[in-house]
């Protein structure tokens, strides 16, 4: 693969145009509904808005939705798939994955992430930079786990579900879809749908509107 094509200009969508060149990739491409008042991303060239990615995609070898929200992103990249664009997974070469692992089209593995045997992560996902996934663990489609989270063996994550930086979560916990967990929490027990839970041990809080 020499060319990669990234859908979403975003901070998360350079950190995927490093990882790009990490991997050997030559031309790298952004589209992005800002364009066209929008034609660069700190040097990499967007080049056409969302509504291009199924006609320009047949000219790259690689297309990945780079739109850090959940939501945005896995919407994207399921309506992408419904359209015939192959979604493209990239893998930092310092991640460990367990052979036995499995992990989705248009996820991302990000530096120094380690995922264990029998682990299970969907599609569209971030494994971001340091976080690990132990044996076991099932994270569903569009998932955000942020630098430096741990998740024990046998965990569960629901769909869309962004785990903040730093989050421990005890083993067997069913944490559910549409989820936030605050930055430096525990998890110790499972969390609901749909709520945003911070602290130590973590619990639901009445705060914000955070986008997952
Ligand atoms: C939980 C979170 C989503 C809430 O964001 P928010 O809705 O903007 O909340 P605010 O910053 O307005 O804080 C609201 C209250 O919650 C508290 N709070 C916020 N985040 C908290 C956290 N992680 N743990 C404990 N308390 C937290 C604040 O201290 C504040 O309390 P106060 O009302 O008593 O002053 C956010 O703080 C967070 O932790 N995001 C994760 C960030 C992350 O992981 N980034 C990595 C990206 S790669």
């Amino acid at each position: 693969m020499t060319t990669l094509l990234l859908v979403g200009a975003s901070g998360h969508g350079r950190v995927l145009a490093d990882l790009g060149e990490t991997l050997g990739f030559v031309g790298i491409a952004f589209v992005d509904d800002r364009w066209p008042e929008v034609t660069d991303n700190n040097g990499w060239p967007v080049i056409g808005a969302t509504r291009d990615v199924v006609r320009l995609s047949g000219q790259y070898d690689a297309v990945v939705v780079s739109i850090g929200a959940n939501e945005p992103r896995l919407a994207l990249h399921r309506r992408l798939m419904e359209q015939g664009v192959a979604a493209s997974t990239l893998v930092h070469p310092s991640a460990v994955i367990s052979s036995r692992a499995e992990i989705g089209v248009g996820s991302v593995v990000l530096a120094n992430v380690v995922v264990g045997a029998f682990a299970t992560v969907g599609e569209a996902a971030i494994l971001n930079t340091a976080c690990t996934v132990d044996h076991d663990c099932r994270l569903a489609d569009g998932v955000h786990i942020s630098p430096g989270v741990h998740l024990a063996g046998q965990v569960h994550v629901g769909e869309r579900t962004w785990i903040g930086i730093g989050t421990s979560v005890r083993e067997g916990a069913v944490i559910g879809k549409g989820v936030v967990i605050g930055a430096g929490a525990a998890v110790v027990s499972d969390i609901a749908d749909s709520v945003i839970a911070t602290g130590v041990p973590a619990r639901p809080r009445q705060i914000g509107g955070a986008a997952t």
